[in-house]
């Protein structure tokens, strides 16, 4: 992650939640590989979930979670992944942590390929990469004190560590944050952000190389999301972690990502340096994204800017959409469109999309110019004003348990 949060939700101190003290500096734990060389490498990624029905349970179809995903992760960066819920997110997240065997494509992490090896061959490769889970709530066993649970990895490694996995337990809560006498109490002790922080010491207990995030901080309060965030930040300048991010809120990911993959039904259909995305998004599904994350920027709410508004409903993972999939929802879809699916390909230095008619870009299919008339009305513009008054309203409403005006 290169830079610190900018807005209210991101700025405060990561240690503010009463937690404890701060990380130790200049921790054992470093990392010996060579900052922005390759660390893991997904060619072609593809998990499909069969539909099993009637007694023989006979697949009648799939769902197509993830559909052939192509992207590297460097040693040192931080990749974030965002798209709507049910695109995908997390179970690439766990195709590429090996929690699920894919359908199809490789892995590589360090140059060698770990797509199909077994229990054994995995065991190694389970210490250089680990998962941070999204629910801090259902994630941790409550049967267990926080240090059998982040002592766990140690066990199932057959590790002890120097001095102790007691000793080692308390140094890595130390690490995020926490109070290292409570080594003894349940994780319900615990609040949801301190409950994050043991999820993320147990991550760390074997000091790995790449850590997959799901959604770390989205069952959290606003307040504390930001703690958590500036935590990962932190571990990630002391440990030299290399971190890929899972997240549906662009606001999220924003601050703490090198390189932003979109996801839309199983593809990446954007990938870029976070300036790049930001300054200049080239997918129209990204456009529309970065259209509905509030702005802090009081400039760019005074010149009174549009947000589209994305009006159909995500189609079916089991049957998606023929051709781009985004073509059902695309406000410049053309005919192409729905025949031809639009590959992978780096139209700026550093900026890869899969769209015919790209923002921002050459358009790859100059000749096709008559949109579809669904194009036309697939998005409904709507001024700032009017989705900030919208999203006020409906903050009351939560803080004053009344139901909004447009539920009534
Ligand atoms: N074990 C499974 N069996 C069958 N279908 C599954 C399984 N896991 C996920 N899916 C389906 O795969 C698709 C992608 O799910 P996934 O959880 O990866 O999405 P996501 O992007 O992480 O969504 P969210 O933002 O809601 O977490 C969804 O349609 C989901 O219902
Ligand atoms: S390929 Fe066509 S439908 Fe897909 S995003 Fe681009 S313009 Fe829209
Ligand atoms: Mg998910």
């Amino acid at each position: 992650m290169s830079e610190k949060p900018e807005d209210a939700a991101v700025t405060t101190s990561a240690q503010s939640d009463g937690a404890g003290p701060k990380p130790a500096a200049g921790t054992t734990l470093t990392k010996d590989a060579a900052p922005g060389e390759t660390l893991l490498k997904v060619t072609g990624l593809q998990k499909h979930f069969p539909i099993r029905k009637g007694l023989l349970q006979r697949q009648v179809g799939a769902v197509r979670a993830v559909d052939g995903i192509d992207f590297e992760v460097k040693s040192g960066e931080t990749l974030g992944v965002v798209g709507e819920s049910g695109c995908g997110k997390s179970t690439m997240g766990r195709l590429i942590t090996r929690l699920l065997e894919p359908t199809a494509g490789t892995v590589e992490f360090e140059g060698r390929d770990i797509t199909h090896l077994g229990v054994s061959g995995m065991r190694p490769m389970r210490r250089d990469v680990q998962m941070i889970f999204q629910d801090p709530y259902s994630s941790l066993n409550p049967r267990h004190t926080i240090g059998t649970i982040i002592g766990a990895p140690f066990k199932l490694q057959g590790v002890t560590p120097e001095g102790g996995i007691k000793k080692e337990v308390q140094r890595l809560l130390s690490v995020v944050g926490l109070n290292p006498e409570h080594y003894n109490r349940y994780p319900h002790e615990f609040s949801g952000g301190q409950r994050q922080r043991i999820g993320i010491a147990r991550a760390l207990a074997l000091n790995p190389k790449l850590v997959v995030a799901d959604e770390p901080v989205s069952a959290l309060d606003v307040s504390i999301q930001a703690q958590v965030v500036n935590l990962l930040d932190d571990l990630q300048q002391e440990l030299g972690l290399t971190y890929v991010i899972i997240a549906h809120d662009l606001s999220v990911v924003r601050h703490v990502s090198d390189r932003i993959a979109v996801m839309y039904l199983g593809k990446i259909v954007e990938l870029a340096d976070r300036e790049s995305l930001y300054k200049a998004p080239m997918h129209p599904y990204t456009k529309a994204l970065m259209s509905a994350v509030p702005i802090p920027d009081p400039r760019r709410r005074a010149a009174k800017s549009e947000r589209i508004l994305l009006k159909g409903d995500v189609p079916s993972p089991i049957s998606p959409p023929s051709g781009c999939r985004f073509h059902t929802r695309c406000w410049k879809a053309t005919e192409i469109c729905t025949t031809k699916e639009p590959p992978l390909l780096e139209l700026k230095p550093g900026q890869q999309v899969a769209c015919h008619h790209p923002e921002n870009a050459e358009d790859q299919a100059p000749q096709d110019t008559v949109l579809l008339t669904a194009a036309k009305e697939a998005v409904e513009l709507v001024p700032d004003a009017v989705v900030s008054a919208d999203a006020a309203q409906k903050a009351r409403a939560e803080a004053t348990g009344e139901e909004p005006e447009d539920a009534k």
